[in-house]
């Protein structure tokens, strides 16, 4: 068993992986600021002897009293709602300087014990793609001054200094392409699609979608996603490997409105009450045929039984 310290674990990805390698019996420490999430999502580990938090800003030294065998950097703001107050629109900066220089502080970290790191990184460095699905060899279409670009930039420079890590300091790294992903523990000002509309299903809200709803998404569980993940840091041949994670089953968002609305037993409208967002791909899906190949992975939850999972959080929250 390791001892695994994951950046970012209060957050909806990092308390979803905290739980699944607690469970498979790993020691945990999460280092988070609590920039994006409140402690809520670890409150269920604290009286767990084999887990540990410690609040810190990943942009600086990690304590030294701190070891670790693997390192996962999941933090960073990650919602593109303009309205949320937890975007990385509205936390440019810390988006910026966590995903850069978070990364040099927890990759030279890793270093130092000697210990596998992984970088999550996003389906946003691919831009408003001009291939699709998007395999990882594609190099993207990305602005590097748009308002994205804080994001989306910043995660590009997190891939760079992780492969000069591996490659110049032998560092046991890898980088996953997360795409859209949904489920339990997401913060409810993430505002990110799926999150908005059954929430606004369930008031029986309008349903308000960007643009004309043409523009296509495709969405992973989270339980799929913290496999996936696992299998990445932990798999024998995947050192210096970039694998795109995500489900590459597409649909447009008229038809996740629709989907939604039936699965909550909503009255709500469905409305195309702004503009598309500068910048927002029309098409993105992933192509997973390396995760398949090299981790024996791909997502297993249908969309109708993560979506239903997804709304009993909601409700709940
Ligand atoms: N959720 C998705 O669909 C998705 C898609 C692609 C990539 N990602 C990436 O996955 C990672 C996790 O995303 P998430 O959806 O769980 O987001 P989240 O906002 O729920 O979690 C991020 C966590 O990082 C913490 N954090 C932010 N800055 C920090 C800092 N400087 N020091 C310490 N902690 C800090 C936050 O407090 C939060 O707990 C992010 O790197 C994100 O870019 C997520």
């Amino acid at each position: 068993m390791s001892k695994v310290l994951i950046a970012g674990g209060a957050g909806f990805i990092g308390s979803n992986l905290a739980k699944k390698l607690l469970a498979e019996g790993h020691e945990v420490i999460v280092a988070d600021n609590l920039t994006t999430s409140s402690g809520d999502n670890i409150e269920e580990f604290k009286d767990n002897s084999s887990f540990t938090f410690i609040n810190h800003d990943v942009t600086s030294t990690i304590p030294s009293e701190i070891t670790a065998d693997a390192v996962f950097h999941m933090a960073s703001p990650a919602s593109p709602n303009h309205h949320s107050k937890i975007s990385y629109h509205a936390l440019a900066y810390e988006t910026m300087m966590v995903n850069t220089i978070g990364t040099m502080e927890l990759a030279k970290f890793a270093h130092h014990n000697n210990a596998k790191f992984l970088f999550a990184s996003t389906s946003e460095i691919y831009g408003d793609p001009l291939e699709h699905p998007q395999k990882e060899e594609y190099r993207g279409n990305v602005s590097t001054t748009g308002p994205r670009a804080v994001y989306d930039e910043a995660k590009r420079f997190g891939e760079t200094i992780t492969s000069y890590y591996w490659r110049e300091k032998g560092l046991d790294a890898r980088i996953a392409r997360i795409f859209n992903t949904y489920g339990p523990n997401m913060h409810k000002d993430d505002l990110r699609m799926i999150a908005r509309f059954i929430m606004q299903a369930v008031e029986n809200q309008p349903i308000t979608i960007f643009g004309d709803g043409q523009q296509t998404r495709s969405l992973c569980f989270i339980d799929d996603l913290v496999e996936g993940l696992t299998r990445l840091m932990f798999y024998d041949n995947t050192k210096a490997e970039i694998v795109n994670l995500g489900n590459p089953e597409e649909h447009t968002v008229n038809e996740y409105a629709q989907i939604v609305k039936r699965l909550t037993g909503s009255s709500s409208e469905i409305v195309h009450s702004e503009e598309l967002p500068q910048d927002d791909p029309l098409r993105r899906s992933p192509d997973i045929t390396k995760a398949k190949k090299l981790l024996s992975w791909q997502p297993n939850v249908g969309l109708e039984e993560g979506l239903l999972k997804m709304i009993e959080y909601i409700k709940n929250i």
